[in-house]
């Protein structure tokens, strides 16, 4: 299993973002995370489609694009009119009575389109809630803190709920691939591999480091040390 690393731009200097994207492009990492937050799913406010859409033509790696939004199925046109290449959405961000049916239709659409299924879940929020989507989806994304905040600590427990969504995706014979947002670093990355995850996603780790791209490089050997166990 090869380990792919995904710098979250939130935590990027945004006066200069398209040199910060090229450091780390350079450095090896294989996508860009985008965190897109409105305020009103997450108590965070960061930018829309048209940041994604700037940095579609910055990159050429793939904008792996996190929806921390209520609504997704409203603006869902937008992202992907804006160069999104997966889209992860909150099955959260819906009043349960909608839940499946608006679900659907985004995944519907995003196949359409040829963009990434993807569906993130919160700490709180049980795998089994994933379960009608397991046969229909391309990524889930294991948050591993409170979204809404970079800098934040990793919460171990969530990544207890990998093994389990990696086996029940394989049930349906569905291969899925397994990110990990939030507190990953040099010191928990090695774990969260363990744990199966084959995305990491990291913000502060790598763009408030001194070095961006050498914080690129030890994430990747933290984390393929671990696979290669
Ligand atoms: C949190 C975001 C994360 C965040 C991770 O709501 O979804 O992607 O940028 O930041 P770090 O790596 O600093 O925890
Ligand atoms: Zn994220």
């Amino acid at each position: 299993m090869s380990i792919r690393i995904a710098p979250s731009i939130l935590a990027a200097d945004f006066t200069r973002l398209g040199s910060e994207i090229a450091r780390v492009e350079d450095a090896g990492a294989d996508l860009i995370h985008l965190d897109v937050m409105d305020a009103h799913f997450v108590p965070n406010l960061t930018f829309g489609p048209m940041v994604v859409e700037a940095v579609s033509r910055m990159t050429a790696l793939p904008r792996d694009t996190h929806l921390m939004i209520t609504d997704p199925d409203r603006y869902l046109e937008a992202f992907i009119d804006a160069g999104a290449t997966t889209l992860s959405f909150h099955l959260e961000a819906f009043p349960e009575p909608e839940r499946e049916e608006r679900a659907a239709a985004i995944l519907t659409r995003l196949s359409e389109a040829g963009v990434g299924r993807g569906i993130a879940v919160n700490p709180d929020t049980p795998v089994s809630l994933l379960e009608p989507w397991l046969d229909r989806i391309d990524h889930v994304l294991i948050m591993t803190v409170h979204p809404g905040f970079g800098g934040q600590v990793l919460i171990r427990e969530c990544l207890e709920k990998i093994p389990a969504l990696r086996q029940e995706s394989e049930a349906v014979g569905n291969t899925i691939t397994i990110g990990v947002d939030g507190g990953v670093n040099e010191e928990t990355a090695a774990d969260v591999v363990d744990a199966g995850a084959d995305i990491l996603v990291a913000g502060s780790a790598v763009f408030r480091s001194p070095d961006p791209a050498a914080a690129v490089e030890r994430l990747r050997r933290a984390g393929s040390a671990a696979a290669g166990r």
